[in-house]
């Protein structure tokens, strides 16, 4: 049975998106069927095809009452929407259907594992949240929600956890049969991770704390633990303010080892999965040959309400990027399948960059550029490169390299945006050599350095025109570049 809500949402987001011409919309980048998206969600693989769900709020382009938006694909890259699959219409999530994940049954049944938000009134009279994870079991189009929802909720939660706070379940399934899911969560101590397990995914009890503590803020939201490469990774989004390399809102990744028989992941390191501006409430999947893949929101939260709420749809996903882990670090490449998209190549070797440099074929919006840059005397430290993109006569964005201290800044103050205005990357150049992968797409900059050791990514939204792409450099540099037009 589908709910009035759900069927309004429906009816709606197929008449509104008739005004949404494909131009106007990311070339590679997911963004909401109509109105706003957030965070990625139930990011799975049922019948053979990948499943994407997204916080979506159809009516405008702001954050509001939260429904699932839906789409599928086959490569991850090219994506084609469903009918949006959970709508905010029953007592226990009437407030909103928040994030959460998916898996699929060994019987064929999809699963979605989500939080439902509902208000509450306290004995002082102020209004809060109650946070509880629920069930919808569908066939990839129509979900039916559970009749024993919610299946975790403040019963079954530790003395000191929050009932306010408790959302985000990422649901698995172990290898003896059984399932586990992490929700984020926060106590008096900071943010903390919770895990439980369940005998079929329906019937759910508390286990244990996974992680916590105060370094990363006083909530943890988006939770993902999965293995990689013989550890194990704890992902989480989290606010710390007054890290240098965080504008506040961002992802940390711990590596760690996990005891499958006893629960428990002892941590060895802990870092920001991507130094940008827009990188956050992530989600990973394992695609169908074996890959993790992670999908983040492409945004930073704290500036996602700047725009005008008249805009037809607002909000991206990041590029999909297939994640490793080498020498003890993550990293990240953009997903292979995106080699498919590109087009006409432009290839240029050992160019100086002395002077301010424009190179013939090399401009553009929807490009994926390779470039590697070195440094004729590795020992002086005053030599910095800077690379400019949308770039008209009043704007650009840039990213600058600094050997001195061995930073990657990226700059938007120029690009047009009133949102924060950069990013700081520590990044060292390797044998006087710096490699770096940069993505664009009409909104939207990703950088992978150094093979994808760090990730810078930042929304922009400089008008279209300004597709200028320009080199200078202080100091003896080299520059190797290799350039695609990318196209859907
Ligand atoms: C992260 C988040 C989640 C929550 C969702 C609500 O961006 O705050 O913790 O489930 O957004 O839309």
């Amino acid at each position: 049975m589908i709910s009035e809500k759900l069927k309004k949402a429906r009816e709606y987001e197929v008449c509104r998106e008739k005004i949404i011409g494909r131009e106007a919309r990311p070339v590679f980048h997911m963004s909401p069927r109509t109105g706003w998206l957030n965070d990625p969600n139930g990011l799975s693989v049922y019948n053979g095809e990948y499943h994407l769900f997204y916080q979506y709020h159809p009516y405008d382009a702001h954050w509001g009452p939260m429904h699932w938006g839906h789409a599928v694909s086959r490569d991850l890259l090219h994506w084609e929407y469903r009918p949006a699959a959970l709508a905010p219409d029953t007592p226990y999530d009437g407030d909103g259907c928040f994030s959460g994940s998916a898996l699929t049954f060994p019987d064929g049944r999809h699963l979605l594992m989500y939080t439902g938000v509902r208000k509450e009134i306290g004995e002082d009279g102020g209004i809060r949240d109650v946070q509880t994870q629920c069930l919808a079991v569908g066939n990839g189009t129509d979900y039916e929600k559970y009749e024993g929802n919610p299946v975790l909720d403040e019963k079954k939660l530790p003395r000191d956890a929050s009932r306010y706070d408790f959302r985000d379940p990422k649901i698995w399934r172990k290898n003896d049969g059984t399932y586990r899911c992490v929700v984020g969560n926060c106590s008096e101590e900071g943010g903390q991770v919770l895990l439980f397990t369940s005998p079929d995914g329906f019937n759910w009890e508390y286990q244990k704390v996974l992680a916590g503590d105060k370094r990363f803020g006083m909530m943890w939201e988006c939770p993902d633990f999965f293995g990689l490469d013989g550890k194990n990774m704890l992902l989480i989004s989290v606010n710390i303010q007054g890290n240098p390399y965080h504008n506040g809102n961002g992802v940390m990744g711990l590596i760690g080892d996990y005891d499958d028989g006893a629960d428990t992941f002892v941590e060895q390191s802990a870092r920001l999965v991507d130094y940008g501006t827009d990188f956050y409430a992530l989600q990973t999947v394992m695609t169908t040959d074996g890959r993790r893949v992670i999908i983040g929101w492409m945004q930073d939260p704290a500036t996602g309400w700047l725009h005008s709420r008249e805009l037809p749809w607002y909000g991206q996903l990041s590029v999909p990027r297939e994640l490793s882990i080498k020498n003890g670090k993550l990293y990240q490449k953009p997903i292979r399948e995106l080699e498919a998209l590109r087009g006409e190549r432009v290839e240029y070797r050992k160019v100086p960059l002395k002077e301010l440099v424009m190179l013939e074929g090399v401009r553009g919006r929807t490009l994926d550029m390779e470039l590697t840059l070195v440094f004729a005397d590795r020992r002086k430290r005053d030599q910095n490169v800077t690379i400019r993109f949308a770039q008209d006569k009043e704007h650009c964005t840039s990213l600058r390299y600094c050997m001195q201290d061995s930073m990657l800044k990226l700059d938007r103050q120029l690009s047009g945006t009133n949102m924060v205005s950069g990013a700081l990357c520590p990044a060292e150049s390797v044998d006087g050599r710096l490699e770096l992968r940069i993505l664009l797409d009409r909104y939207s900059v990703e950088v992978f350095i150094n093979g994808g050791e760090q990730v810078m990514t930042a929304v922009i939204f400089t008008e279209q025109a300004a597709d200028g792409i320009s080199f200078s450099a202080d100091g003896e540099v080299l520059m190797d570049l290799v350039k695609y037009d990318l196209y859907q």
